[in-house]
């Protein structure tokens, strides 16, 4: 298969599964990661790996860059919890931090040396609004948080490699990871969809869309930015 390489992490659904099939109808050889096999047909190559596995993760990933040369990588899957300050156990901290940040970095130093080789890469990873602040997401907005420091400063330590880095950060989009993690009835949901902006919730598609500009050769002058991909709710509340 001709076109870029791209590793995206978490294709099996949701938002990483709609990457990877809109770089793959754009011509991009997809190597797909997941716990579970893509439901649809994958243009490109899947393993099959839990990123929570440290050492399952580094033994796949030299097994993976040793096969292929990564061109891209979209650091996609990510990890959900609720839970407010009191019932936040250090043992789901550790975990949110561990597939959310942990595995993220795992996967960018992995492809390092072949983007190095080539001078020449493209680093997105997805961030979320929820890093701005949302009650019950202090695990997941801090290690959300701390991949928009990882992105900012991997972008000015690769600039002059030709490597970009750069963060989506979604607002709500309908996808499993969300309706499994959101209480659709419940009163603080319905406010929270009732209050972006736009009126609607986002589309899987919608994050594709961002993350294919950020690959592109015409955003080679975009290093270190997070985009919002939000409906307007990041901007804050309009009172009027
Ligand atoms: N949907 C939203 O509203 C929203 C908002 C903000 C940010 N985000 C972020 O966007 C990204 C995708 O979210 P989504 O809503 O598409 O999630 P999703 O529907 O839950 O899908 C997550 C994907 O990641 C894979 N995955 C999860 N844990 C994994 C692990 N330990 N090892 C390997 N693969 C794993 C899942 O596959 P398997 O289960 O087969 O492993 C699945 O393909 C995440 O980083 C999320 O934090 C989403």
């Amino acid at each position: 298969m001709a076109g870029p390489v791209t590793l995206v992490t978490g294709v099996s659904r949701g938002i990483g599964r709609a990457i990877a099939e809109r770089l793959g109808a754009a011509g991009h050889t997809i190597v797909g990661v997941a716990r579970n096999p893509p439901p649809y047909e994958l243009r490109g190559t899947f393993y099959a790996l839990d990123l929570a596995d440290p050492k399952a993760t580094a033994a796949s990933l030299a097994d993976i860059t040793k096969r292929h040369a990564i061109d891209n990588l979209v650091n996609n899957a990510g990890l959900v919890s609720t839970a407010r300050l009191e019932q936040l156990t250090l043992d789901d901290l550790d975990r949110l931090i561990s597939v959310n940040v942990r595995a993220v970095t795992q996967c960018a130093q992995a492809c390092l040396p072949g983007m190095r080789a080539k001078q020449r890469g493209r680093i997105v990873n997805l961030g979320s609004r929820a890093m701005y602040g949302r009650s019950g997401r202090g695990g997941y907005g801090a290690a959300k948080a701390a991949v928009v420091g990882l992105t900012r400063t991997w972008a000015l330590e690769l600039a002059r490699d030709g490597i970009t880095v750069n963060c989506v950060a979604p607002g709500p989009i309908a996808t499993d990871g969300f309706r499994n993690n959101n209480d659709m009835t419940s009163p603080a949901v319905k406010a929270l969809l009732a209050s972006i902006p736009v009126g609607r919730m986002g589309e899987p598609q919608e994050i594709a869309a961002a993350v294919e500009y950020l690959l592109s050769d015409d955003a080679g002058f975009v290093t270190g930015q997070t985009l919002n991909v939000c409906g307007g709710l990041s901007v804050g509340l309009d009172p009027i």
